[in-house]
């Protein structure tokens, strides 16, 4: 097996990055330094500094071997680049270094938790994964692999448990000193299920329960699990494979689960009362959540889905960007998500357009264009309830991205198949919305390369990437019938 080196993954990054111009990336979304990102890794706030991990693949703009990429940032807008943390360079990952956490530990050290990934030819001669966790211990900037690794392996999981899927490492540290860790794991046959284990030390660990299983439901495979309290509520976030529809939830294939229910430390039982989609838009998956210094739970996902990546322009010098960071709240049993409120130090010149009446017509609104804004809707019916309410962006004359509201449906559309795209994949998502007899509001975040819609104050939210080249910066709003508009528009400057 070829080992990976650190080193040349951190000089062929620091050049290769370099060579971006930033006008090319988006302006406040964290994208891959080079190459290949997909899902945040070790999501922390540590001395001062929020640190974010990534998968990465820095040589190539499709996924490879996984490396860790690493930033920083002060107000989870502004992204300072570090050098590569992990590369596949051991016996037990040298096939990967897949998703996992990082821990601020009690001694000052940075703490990283992560999936390594290696091959093994079975004796039917078929290759396959032995997936394990891992150990890292750092300063913010340089990390050890723990010598002792991998801490979790086959001999750890129940017996029906594959070890080819068994990965994503959550950490936590409780107030008593001792640890957990949940992860995801595939009882053979019957689809994903969660495994928590708990230690004093870090490196002897015990099973302690399974919170959740899919039990032929939500997908096969899952993902990337995250567990927190917020608002009197046990939440826990994963990521499922292979999913069916249910309703209007659940569309995209691989999809974005919350889980809400009362978690007991001390058994590790949760009892779950209900699910939902995390997010209804086509790009968002494997997010992870952290807690911030003044006690906001923000998460932040991977602004992409395994169902429409690998689909864009070979010659792309970067792929992959995180989601916005999202502060999360729970009300009336929906886990909402709101943009997350530094975002406002980034608002420059300001319009406002009160009182617009849009009649059967489609209109543009004098000034308003561009591709970083942030933009409050706020729309009813001027008259009988209209058929179709839509603003448009990324807009010229060969491209257009769109968000549709029909109200005698109540469904809201996202639809990019004009986006310039390489080719015609999955373009639309549509969500059923809450709304009173047509009116509804709406904050759509625009940051050149993608879309995050905000309804009714982040009760719902659709996520997409968007591939048009920059100059397309036009924004028309379209009504079939007569809608009362009123729109206020800021230019965001990162
Ligand atoms: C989720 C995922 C994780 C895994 C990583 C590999 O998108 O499949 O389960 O750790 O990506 O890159």
């Amino acid at each position: 097996m070829m080992l990976y080196s650190l080193q040349a993954a951190r000089d062929y990054e620091a050049k290769a990055g370099a060579e971006i111009a930033t006008g090319l990336r988006p302006g406040f979304h964290l994208s891959a330094r080079a190459g290949w990102m997909n899902d945040p890794n070790g999501f922390s706030y540590y001395q001062g500094l929020y640190h974010l991990f990534y998968q990465y693949h820095p040589y190539d703009s499709h996924w490879g071997p996984m490396h860790w990429g690493h930033a920083t940032s002060r107000d989870l807008l502004h992204w300072s680049y570090l050098p590569a943390a992990l590369a596949p360079d051991q016996p037990y990952d040298g096939a990967g270094c897949f998703s996992g956490t990082a821990v601020a530990l009690p001694d000052g050290r940075h703490l990283l938790a992560y999936t390594g990934v290696r091959e093994e030819r079975g004796p039917d001669g078929v290759l396959r994964q032995i997936q394990t966790q891992n150990l890292a211990f750092g300063d913010g900037l340089d990390y050890e692999k723990y010598p002792g690794n991998p801490i979790l392996s086959e001999k750890d999981l129940p017996a029906d448990c594959s070890v080819a899927n068994f990965r994503d490492p959550k950490l936590w540290r409780l107030a008593d000193g001792s640890y957990r860790l949940l992860a995801a794991a595939e009882r053979r046959g019957a689809g994903g299920v969660l495994l928590l284990y708990r230690s004093v030390d870090l490196v002897h660990w015990a099973l302690v329960s399974t919170p959740a299983e899919n039990r032929n439901r939500l997908g096969l495979m899952w993902e990337c699990p995250d567990l927190f309290r917020l608002d009197g509520t046990d939440v826990i976030l994963l990521s499922a494979q292979d999913m069916l529809p249910k309703g209007f939830e659940y569309h995209n294939g691989n999809g974005s689960v919350v889980l809400l229910g009362r978690f007991d430390p001390e058994t590790g039982v949760f009892d779950e009362q209900s699910d939902h989609a995390l997010d209804y838009g086509i790009d968002f998956y494997a997010p992870q959540t952290v807690q911030t210094p003044d006690g906001r739970r923000v998460m932040i996902g991977w602004l992409q889905n395994w169902d429409t990546c690998n689909q864009h322009f070979l010659h792309s010098p970067w792929f992959g960007q995180m989601s916005l960071p999202r502060e999360l709240s729970v009300r009336n049993g929906i886990l909402y998500q709101r943009p997350i409120r530094e975002l406002e130090a980034l608002r420059g010149e300001k319009q406002c357009f009160d009182g617009l009446r849009l009649e059967n017509e489609v209109r543009t609104l004098p000034g308003l264009r561009g591709r970083m804004l942030d933009l409050e809707l706020e729309l009813r019916p001027a008259g009988p309830l209209y058929q179709r309410f839509a603003i448009r962006f990324a807009q010229d004359a060969a491209c257009h991205t769109g968000v549709s509201f029909r109200p005698y449906e109540s469904v809201l559309k996202l639809d990019r198949k004009f986006s310039g795209s390489r080719r015609a994949i999955i373009h639309q998502r549509r969500a059923k919305v809450r709304h009173e007899n047509g009116a509804l509001r709406l904050r759509l975040i625009l940051d050149r390369y993608s879309a995050e819609v905000f309804v009714n104050d982040g009760e719902k939210v659709l996520s997409m990437a968007v591939d048009t080249p920059i100059s397309a910066d036009g924004l028309s709003f379209l009504a079939d019938g007569a809608v009362a508009l009123s729109v206020t528009a800021y230019r965001l400057n990162p």
